[in-house]
């Protein structure tokens, strides 16, 4: 399989690349910064990322960055930026991948367990995963040629935790090997939690 994964420097993303490459996937990493340059919250520049790769097999997307505030800080924009940082950027990566994904082929997105188990101080950040998990359980219900796509929702991955000082609830190889198993599976429209 021929696997791109955005956000392939990052804590869950590189966990990810690591695991699809083991496994023997031709794998391609992109983000912001090296060679397979992409910010998913330009349009035009996921566009030309999808010119540059040709057909892939799978679209791995492990970004999307999130605001960390309690309801009672929110400012005026903050819905529309937290929306545009991790729900219109990865769903345009669905809508603009859909014709550079071959036949049978995949997406498979990140959210998050606040969409479903939130702690204090994270409104926007359960928002947003939670509306990514309802599009996936939609989109699964509208891609052509036998696409399928899935979310994977992490629990707090140990090594994030660690670098705030903090205990986490799974590693990010755990996390990772289930994007594995979702790819070489067959369902869609599934919102997967690693570790529970
Ligand atoms: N870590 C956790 O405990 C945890 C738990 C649940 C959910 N999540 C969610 O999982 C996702 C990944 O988390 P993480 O901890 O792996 O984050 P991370 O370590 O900060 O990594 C984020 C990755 O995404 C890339 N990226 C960020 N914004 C981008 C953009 N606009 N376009 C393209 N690439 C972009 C970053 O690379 P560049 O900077 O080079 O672009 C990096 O490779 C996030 O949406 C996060 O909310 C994380």
């Amino acid at each position: 399989m021929r696997v791109l994964v955005i956000g392939a420097t990052g804590v869950i993303g590189s966990a990810v690349a690591e695991a699809f490459d083991g496994a023997g996937h031709e794998v391609v990493r992109a983000s912001r910064k090296g060679e397979n340059r992409v910010d998913i919250t330009d349009c035009a520049s996921i566009r030309a990322l999808f010119e540059k790769l040709g057909t892939v097999d799978a679209v791995v997307s492990c970004a999307g960055a999130a605001i960390f505030k309690p309801v009672g800080e929110l400012t005026d924009g903050d819905v529309e930026e937290a929306t545009r940082l991790k729900v219109s950027a990865n769903i345009d990566v669905v809508r603009l991948g859909v014709d550079r994904v071959s036949d049978g082929g995949q997406f498979i997105l990140t959210t998050g367990i606040f969409s479903t188990r939130p702690i204090a101080g994270v409104p926007l950040i359960a928002m947003v995963n939670g509306a990514l998990e309802s599009f996936v359980r939609a989109a699964a219900l509208d891609l052509p040629r036998d696409i399928r796509i899935n979310a994977v929702c992490p629990l707090f991955i140990n090594e994030t935790a660690e670098q705030m000082g903090m205990k986490g609830d799974c590693s990010a190889a755990e996390n990772a090997k289930v994007y594995l198993e979702l790819a070489t599976g067959s369902e869609s429209g599934s919102i997967v939690t690693p570790g529970l």
